[in-house]
């Protein structure tokens, strides 16, 4: 049996297998929040369902699908060097495609930046710059940020600091030090022993899309140069064009001794990795013949990852999507920051390229404050369902919230969203957020139930109950195709 031919025959047995096999809590969280769709096909920025319904994808897979999904030159790429037959992973070797795409990441690196190691995951670049770090320079310390998300393997997870995903899972890897993001007090105070190998952050922080003030990673990046500590710029997911700059350091012209790569370098067909970094890191590091596999990988310089790599900068220069993402970006920003001044709950629309957010806050009003505590009480950050709820149920759009805990919806789409994409988005958040102010409205009976369920689960640990009937009330017919901008 050929694979589509298996997919066609068990199409409807995708949640239950997970129930069954993988990670049933997953399944509960779709299906509760109502997104569990069976997805069939997916082009550029659109995913569609089985039923023939269209969505557009603001998540597009954690911020892989930079090109959108099933872009045709990286599928010419990657079906090129199956059909040829090369050689791959001979591991003894000089693979020629690892060589030419580290030669183009090289051309259009930051200043400085020579020299190019490969994985297969952010994570892993990561966990490859904290080793490159301490061994350049024969120290331990590694200072990172509060809010940060680098990972969850152990060197990176040590390295995040975000309480939920380090419960239970200590203790970390010794002499990793926290400090607020954007204070730089807090920063030199960190190096000014000068015992810390390195200093990692994120340029723009993706959980919250918190995005620094314009002093801080300049001077981060010169208190890192007089301390002796090497700066890591985690670019997994902001670099490649995400934040209207090819990479998010180049909004502040900061020289970073390593920068982490990784998510949409492979047109998101091919797990993949990147870390650039200063000639004389990499030298220290592989210093002698005997050390030349002394950090390395299996997969790493595999030949689809290496092509579609570079299919995937060709396509990125050659569509001009770093100019189309700020454009984009900023027009989407533009057209939403008005909402602030009408909606008490919206504290604050920002963005920069194609990573946005919309962050909501108590509001003033008693009305509508008592709504926002009742939710907020039940469980912190729960608000934001109420936007992403309707978003995916109503308007077709996939959006996420931006971190545990938080009010924060974060849209990090395609850089390839069309004009007419751009009014599908914020007419369908000016719908969703008009709405979630109707208090009593459906919005709010979605909350009760919401606030209901979180607090049986804090409770008694007991399963959600399932939101079927309340979408039935709340997606109003079908008559809110309206927001897709069609
Ligand atoms: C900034 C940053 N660093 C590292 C990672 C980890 O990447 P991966 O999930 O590929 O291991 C992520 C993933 O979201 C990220 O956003």
């Amino acid at each position: 049996m050929s694979i589509l031919e298996l997919i066609e025959q068990r199409l409807r047995e995708n949640f239950a297998l997970h129930e069954q096999y993988l990670n049933p809590q997953m399944v509960k969280v779709l299906r509760t929040i109502g997104y569990d769709r069976q997805y069939v096909k997916a082009e550029g920025p659109y995913l569609f369902d089985d039923r023939g319904e269209c969505y557009l994808d603001l998540l597009s897979g954690f911020g892989v699908f930079a090109l959108g999904r099933n872009h045709p030159k990286i599928i010419q790429a990657i079906q090129d060097v199956l059909t040829a037959e090369l050689p791959n992973l001979v591991q003894l070797d000089a693979s020629l495609l690892a060589g030419l795409l580290a030669e183009r990441l090289v051309a259009i690196a930051p200043p400085g930046l020579e020299r190019v190691f490969f994985a297969n995951s952010g994570t892993e670049t990561v966990e490859a710059a904290i080793k490159f770090s301490r061994y350049a320079t024969g120290r331990s310390k590694i200072v990172y940020c509060q809010g940060g998300y680098h990972g969850l393997t152990l060197g990176s997870l040590s390295a995040t600091g975000e309480s939920h995903y380090r419960e239970g899972f200590g203790p970390f890897v010794p002499d990793f030090i926290e400090i607020p993001f954007g204070e730089l007090a807090a920063l030199e105070q960190a190096l000014a022993g000068k015992d810390v190998a390195a200093f990692i952050t994120e340029p723009i922080q993706g959980h919250g899309v918190r995005i620094p003030d314009d002093t801080y990673l300049p001077t981060a990046a010169a208190l890192c140069r007089q301390y002796g500590t090497l700066f890591i710029a985690d670019e997994v997911q902001t670099g490649l064009g995400r934040t209207g700059k090819f990479w998010a350091v180049e909004h502040w012209a900061v020289e970073p001794d390593i920068l982490c790569v990784a998510k949409a370098l492979s047109g998101g067909f091919v797990p993949v990795g990147a870390v650039l970094c200063r000639g004389w890191i990499f030298d220290r590091v592989f210093n002698r013949m005997d050390r030349s596999v002394v950090h390395g990988n299996t997969f790493g310089k595999n030949n689809l990852a290496m092509a579609a790599g570079i299919a995937t900068l060709e396509a990125i220069e050659s569509e001009k999507l770093v100019e189309r993402a700020a454009f984009m970006g900023q027009q989407i920003v533009t057209d939403l920051k008005p909402l602030v001044k009408q909606y008490e709950y919206l504290k604050e629309v920002r963005g920069l390229g194609m990573m946005m957010a919309l962050e909501f806050a108590e509001p003033k009003s008693w009305s509508l404050k008592a709504a926002w505590k009742m939710l907020e009480t039940a469980n912190k950050g729960l608000f934001s369902q109420l936007i992403v709820v309707p978003l995916f149920t109503r308007h077709r759009i996939l959006s996420q919230v931006s971190g545990h805990g938080m009010n924060v919806v974060k849209f990090i789409p395609p850089l390839t969203l069309t004009d007419k994409d751009c009014r599908w988005i914020v007419e369908a958040v000016r719908d969703v957020v008009a709405d979630a102010h109707r208090v009593p409205g459906a919005a709010w009976e979605f909350g009760k139930t919401l606030a209901t369920q979180a607090l049986r689960m804090k409770t008694a640990r007991d399963t959600p109950v399932p939101l079927q009937d309340y979408q039935n009330t709340y997606r109003r017919g079908d008559a809110a195709t309206g927001g897709r901008g069609e």
